[in-house]
């Protein structure tokens, strides 16, 4: 692993971070045990970083592959400096082809697909693109701060709430989506306990949330996944809080394998009106080897086979409200996540 010039602070705030021409990316996972970043060079491996989980979380993937596509644009104009809008397409494809369910990367991908579109054959695109990765990094944070302070206006506390996978800053350009809320409504005394599903087989959890909060100073219990739904039943817990890797046009939701939410925080690029509904959204089903396998030691009996689908979609139904950093949908359906979008 090469290390940076002068040392990055690995705080959930600084995961993705652009530095001496280079992108450098908090290995999340690895984390808590090892914080460490690792720097890219080329769009390949933006996208190999992606798909192997080094970065998670859509609105993350999204920045990051905006940030790729600076580097698919710098070896692009390298190679053949009048052909680099013909050039840039291999690496531009690889970032597509990284993850399928989250939204937000396909959203990113084709803002920056707009300005290549805009931008003069001749010149060299790398500033450009530049400047728009940045832009779509700082205009997620806004995002989140927005939906953070919209989310907290809801809860009627102090409570507890349950939270899936990680939704924080290490899930997005800084401060997070559920985690933003429950950020927002813990700072205001609204919030008085979080528990955090462990999230199996990534841990998203045990390692990431329960690292983010207890950084903030915000008390977090961890659950086993199975355990939400007998927590609940004790009482207490006010609301469960998560974030989205695709809403559909009618309101509903998918988000991390074992997610019920009854609350959504995202921001309006998860939203894609061009899935109808649920269906329409692709699970992405992942190597059977990370349910066999917990922290590289295998667990699973020989000769099991494993089905590993990592979202699901809650129906629009069960969902409460989404908080989006233009407003809050409450019991979303499609004509309100239409005059939402228009607006
Ligand atoms: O497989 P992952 O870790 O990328 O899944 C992430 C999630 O499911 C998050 O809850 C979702 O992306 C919302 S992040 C703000």
């Amino acid at each position: 692993m090469e290390a940076p010039d002068r040392k990055i602070e690995p705080t959930p705030d600084t995961a993705i971070v652009w530095r001496e021409n280079r992108l450098w990316l908090l290995d999340q996972r690895y984390l808590p045990a090892a914080a460490d970043y690792l720097a890219l060079n080329s769009a390949a491996a933006t996208a190999d970083a992606i798909r192997n989980m080094v970065v998670r979380g859509a609105p993350a993937i999204g920045v990051t592959a905006a940030y790729g596509v600076v580097l698919a644009g710098r070896e692009a104009f390298a190679s053949a400096a009048s052909k680099w809008k013909q050039r840039i397409g291999p690496g531009l494809e690889k970032l597509r082809q990284s993850r399928p369910t989250a939204v937000n990367l396909f959203w990113a991908l084709d803002r920056m697909q707009s300005l290549i579109d805009d931008l003069p054959e001749a010149e060299n695109p790398e500033a450009a693109l530049l400047r728009e990765a940045v832009a779509i990094h700082e205009e997620d944070v806004a995002a989140n701060q927005r939906m953070g302070a919209l989310g907290a206006s809801l809860i009627d506390g102090p409570t507890g709430v349950i939270t899936h996978c990680n939704a924080g800053a290490l899930a997005t350009g800084g401060y997070g989506t559920a985690l933003g809320v429950i950020r927002s409504a813990h700072a205001a005394g609204l919030i008085d306990q979080v528990f955090a599903d462990e999230t199996r087989p990534w841990l998203q959890g045990s390692r990431l949330t329960a690292w983010e909060l207890l950084q903030d100073g915000i008390p977090v219990t961890l659950l086993t996944d199975g355990a939400a739904a007998s927590r609940m039943s004790q009482g207490g817990i006010g609301w469960i809080i998560v974030g989205s890797d695709r809403i559909a046009a009618n309101g509903d939701v998918a988000n991390k394998i074992g997610t019920y939410g009854l609350a959504v925080a995202a921001p309006t690029s998860t939203i894609d009106m061009q899935a109808v509904s649920g269906k329409d959204i692709p699970i992405e089903v992942r190597d059977g080897n990370e349910v066999l396998s917990c922290g590289g030691r295998r667990i699973g009996a020989e000769g099991a086979e494993v089905w590993n689908p990592v979202f699901d979609v809650t129906p629009a139904g069960l969902v409460d409200a989404i908080v989006t950093e233009k407003g809050v949908v409450h019991s979303p359906n499609a004509k309100k996540m239409r005059e939402l979008m228009e607006e």
